[in-house]
Parts: structure tokens; C-alpha cells; sequence
């Protein structure tokens, strides 16, 4: 799967500001359709990511749209609009039950059979962000082979809850960690939650750090700044990397003396030690034999 460290928003009224997304080095770009976009201008807005999707050259950059919730008059125009021009995937807002994902699938199915495209090819994202997507997670994380990643949205769902945002994230702490949790027991990737005060980079890394720490892969951005840090932090740093080369090496001398648990700087290491720095070479790229 491919990594999606940042994954920025843009308003799909904004020519302007899909043009300067496309020439940024990020994983993912988001073209929206839904929130960012008010409902006298979808229509235009339709238009404009089209026309983004045909002329603007995104490099290596994911091109995804986000679409209006699954099983609308909305959303099948944005499908309608948008699928031809084949995007790498379609980001499903405000997802509640596993029909949401096998509503967009049968019509990614249907185009991909129609223009003769690899089936499966066009990815689908969720965002977790309703009360009833948060109890039906696991419902929702098993609908289909197409879903690649749960995408964690903060402000809709308290809003959905009635409950407040606080700068301390207490009230998400229970669905931002079941989030990363779901999508590492189904094998998909867990995109952090929307941080909205864009000048606040110090606080935006804090929160990237702390949502690395819980399991995500990634961060959603809105500014471009964002998604450069969401970047940075999603990366294994040089330190992380030696440490897990470290680890791996004393690893495989414990193995040869018939030792599965060992001590390194003063630390027990045994198998989810192991495990963990494995998983930060992965994700460096680096090949490791075991
Ligand atoms: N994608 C691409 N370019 C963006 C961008 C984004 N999300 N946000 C800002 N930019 C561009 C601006 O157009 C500006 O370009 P310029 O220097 O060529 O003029 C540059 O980055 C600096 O932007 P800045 O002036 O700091 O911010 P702003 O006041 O123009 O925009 C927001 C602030 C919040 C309105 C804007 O970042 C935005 O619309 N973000 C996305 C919101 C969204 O999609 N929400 C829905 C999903 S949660
Ligand atoms: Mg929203």
C-alpha cells in the first residue's frame, strides 16, 4: 500500500489552490467536494476538479476526491463527474454502516469494467466521524478488498455527538485510539484527525507526534505548511532507524546463543520489541532479513 503521511484538503472551488497542490511534494492531495464546498457551488465545483484532474500534472502525488455522503443525489453526481477522469481514490465522508462502502463500490466496479481499467485499481477512504461509524467500526473496516485506509474526523463527529472540542483531546481520546486500533487489526492504514488552528504549526506536530504514538500512518492537513510537517513527522527519523537496526542486530546474536528475550542499554527486548522495529524499517524502506 502506499504511504499516505499527509493527506491535504483542498476546496474544489479553487483552482488556484488544486494547482499549487499539484505541484507540492506530498502523498496525497484531497480535492473536496463535500465540506469545504457550500451547496449553490458543487455544481462549479465538480467542474473544477475535473478540469484539475485532466490538465494539472500531480506527479507522484495520490489524487483523491472527496465525495458527498455514499447514496446521494450529491455523491452520484460527484461520482458522475469525477470518475472518468480516474482518480486513485474516492474519500467517503461521514461513513455509518458498511452500505456506505458497498454503494461506492459497486460503481467504481462498474466504471473500472467499463473503461476496461484494472479492477480494485481506484482506492476508497473512510472517514470515521459519525457516533454510529465509531460503534459499527469493525463492520465498516471488513465491507471491502477496495478499502485502503480510516480516516479519523474530530469535528464532525462532536459534533455529531453534541459533545466540545477541547485543545487537550479528552473527548476523542476512546474513538481516535479505537480508529488505529480497527485499522491495524484489518490491515489498514489510520490517518489522523483535521487540525484546524493552520497557523499553529508547533501545535499540529504535537498532535502528528502523539497520534504516531497511538498508531496512525498519517495525518489529514488543510494548509500546505501542515502537510509538509504531517511529512516530516510520519517519517522514521535517522535515530529511529539506527535504534531499530540496533535492535534487529542484537536480535539476531541473542538468537545465536538460543536467547528470545535480551537486554540492550538497559532494556528488556523480546518479540513485540522486535516486531516494532521491524515495522520502522518497513516503512524506511529498508529490506531486513529475520
Ligand atoms: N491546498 C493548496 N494550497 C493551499 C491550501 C490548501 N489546502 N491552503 C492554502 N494554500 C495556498 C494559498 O492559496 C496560498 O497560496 P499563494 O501563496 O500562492 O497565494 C498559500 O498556500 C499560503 O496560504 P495562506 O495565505 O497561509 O492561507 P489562506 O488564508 O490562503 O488559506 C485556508 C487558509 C484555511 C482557507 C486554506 O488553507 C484552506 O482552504 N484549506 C483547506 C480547507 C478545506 O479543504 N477544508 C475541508 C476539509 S477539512
Ligand atoms: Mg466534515
Amino acid at each position: 500500500m502506499r504511504p499516505r503521511r499527509a493527506l491535504l484538503y483542498v476546496p474544489g472551488t479553487s483552482l488556484k489552490m488544486m494547482t499549487k497542490a499539484a505541484g507540492l511534494d506530498v502523498d496525497s492531495v484531497c480535492l473536496d467536494l463535500e465540506d469545504a464546498v457550500a451547496l449553490a457551488q458543487k455544481e462549479e465545483a465538480r467542474r473544477l476538479v475535473a478540469q484539475a484532474l485532466a490538465e494539472l500534472d500531480f506527479g507522484m502525488t495520490e489524487r483523491c476526491v472527496r465525495i458527498n455522503e455514499a447514496g446521494s443525489e450529491l455523491a452520484r453526481a460527484d461520482l458522475e463527474a469525477v470518475l472518468p477522469l480516474r482518480p486513485d481514490a474516492i474519500i467517503l465522508p461521514k461513513v455509518a454502516s458498511p452500505d456506505a462502502l458497498r454503494w461506492a463500490d459497486a460503481l467504481l466496479l462498474e466504471a473500472e469494467t467499463a473503461q476496461g481499467w484494472p479492477i480494485g485499481g481506484i482506492a476508497l477512504i473512510a472517514l470515521i466521524e459519525t457516533a454510529m461509524g465509531v460503534v459499527r467500526l469493525t463492520d465498516i473496516a471488513g465491507a471491502t478488498p477496495r478499502l485502503q485506509a480510516l480516516a479519523f474526523g474530530a469535528e464532525d463527529l462532536m459534533a455529531d455527538v453534541g459533545g466540545k472540542r477541547t485543545p487537550s483531546n479528552r473527548e476523542v481520546a476512546y474513538p481516535r485510539s479505537a480508529v488505529a486500533i480497527t485499522a491495524a487489526a484489518f490491515g489498514l492504514q489510520a490517518l489522523d484527525q483535521v487540525f484546524v488552528a493552520y497557523k499553529d504549526l508547533d501545535g499540529f506536530r504535537a498532535e502528528a507526534e502523539e497520534a504516531a504514538i497511538l498508531g496512525y500512518q498519517g495525518k489529514q492537513a488543510i494548509h500546505p505548511s501542515q502537510a509538509q510537517v504531517a511529512q516530516e513527522v510520519f517519517t522514521p527519523s535517522d535515530e529511529e532507524i539506527a535504534h531499530a537496526r540496533r535492535v534487529l542486530e542484537a536480535m539476531r546474536k541473542a538468537e545465536a546463543r538460543g536467547e528470545g528475550v535480551f537486554a540492550l542499554d538497559g532494556k528488556m527486548v523480546d518479540g513485540p520489541m522486535i516486531k516494532a522495529a521491524q515495522r520502522i524499517l518497513t516503512r524506511a524502506g529498508i529490506e531486513f532479513s529475520s
